[in-house]
């Protein structure tokens, strides 16, 4: 795992949208597994900037998303679907054909778990996975508790994740759907990169854990410590509870790999 510290939310989102755009422009044909929640919109942003201004070309890229509710129609405005295509779809020049999101809609949702792990291993499985962090840890809805090897599947949504989401729902906490399909945390690892972005002092006590306590079910982003290539990125608000800062800034100075990176 690797930490990387920016001044600003602002930075900390723009070098994610520069990571994928790097790989994207290696590999045109490539599969983005992507992740909804408030800290994304500004990545998407970045995203449809550079389709715009600089081309960057989505035709051949594949999309997968971590997650969405039970019971909301994708055409529902609260339903992941819906975020997606307002954030980032309806902005570049991706065919919607290759965009996929688990069906919460769907009437047998067993299968239609199953159907999304199999629709991901054809494609060739996820090549860079696009992460954020919920108030208690997780990833996805991969909620405290769940199995560190787990695959799609429905889960019970926490009081504190329906708290969290609230505010997309028009702040009304009995609006958020109780249950969502997630990928698992089995399905994340297999990603080939990971990029996980977290901003501001309210995830700074829960960022620690997942980077520097233990791995543990119950901060299921700590399963992260076990991939071989997750790049963290943060802002400063989120770090201040690093032990490790010194060291992570130390790496995003010196290391070459980060050279490009560091010249604007
Ligand atoms: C939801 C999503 C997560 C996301 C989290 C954080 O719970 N399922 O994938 O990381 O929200 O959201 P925010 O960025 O709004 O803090």
């Amino acid at each position: 795992m690797e930490v990387i510290i920016q001044p600003t939310a602002e930075k900390a989102a723009l070098l994610v949208a520069r990571l994928i755009a790097r790989r994207l422009r290696a590999k045109p044909a490539f599969v983005l597994g992507l992740a909804t929640g408030r800290t994304m919109e500004q990545v998407y942003g970045h995203l449809a900037e550079m389709h715009r201004r600089d081309h960057l070309d989505f035709s051949l890229c594949r999309t997968f998303n971590l997650d969405e509710y039970v019971g909301l129609s994708p055409k529902d405005q609260h339903s992941y679907r819906y975020y997606m295509d307002q954030h980032l779809f309806s902005r570049v020049n991706i065919d919607r054909r290759n965009t996929h999101l688990p069906n919460g809609a769907a009437r047998d949702l067993g299968a239609e778990c199953v159907r999304y792990e199999e629709l991901i291993h054809d494609c060739g499985g996820i090549d860079v996975q696009l992460l954020g962090i919920g108030a208690d840890g997780h990833i996805g809805f991969n909620e405290p508790l769940s199995a560190l090897r787990s695959r799609t599947r429905e889960k019970a949504l926490t009081p504190a994740t329906i708290r969290q989401n609230a505010p997309l729902f028009g702040g009304k906490a009995s609006a958020v759907p109780r249950r969502a399909l997630t990928m698992g945390i089995g399905t994340i690892l297999d990603a080939s990169h990971i990029l996980t972005l977290v901003t501001g002092a309210e995830k700074a006590s829960i960022l620690a854990k997942a980077v520097e306590g233990p791995i543990t079910s119950m901060v299921t982003a700590s399963a992260l410590q076990l991939h071989a290539d997750c790049k963290v990125i943060v802002d400063e608000a989120a770090s201040k509870r690093l032990r490790g800062r010194d060291y992570y800034r130390w790496i995003f100075r010196n290391e070459p790999e980060w050279q490009e990176f560091r010249a604007r």
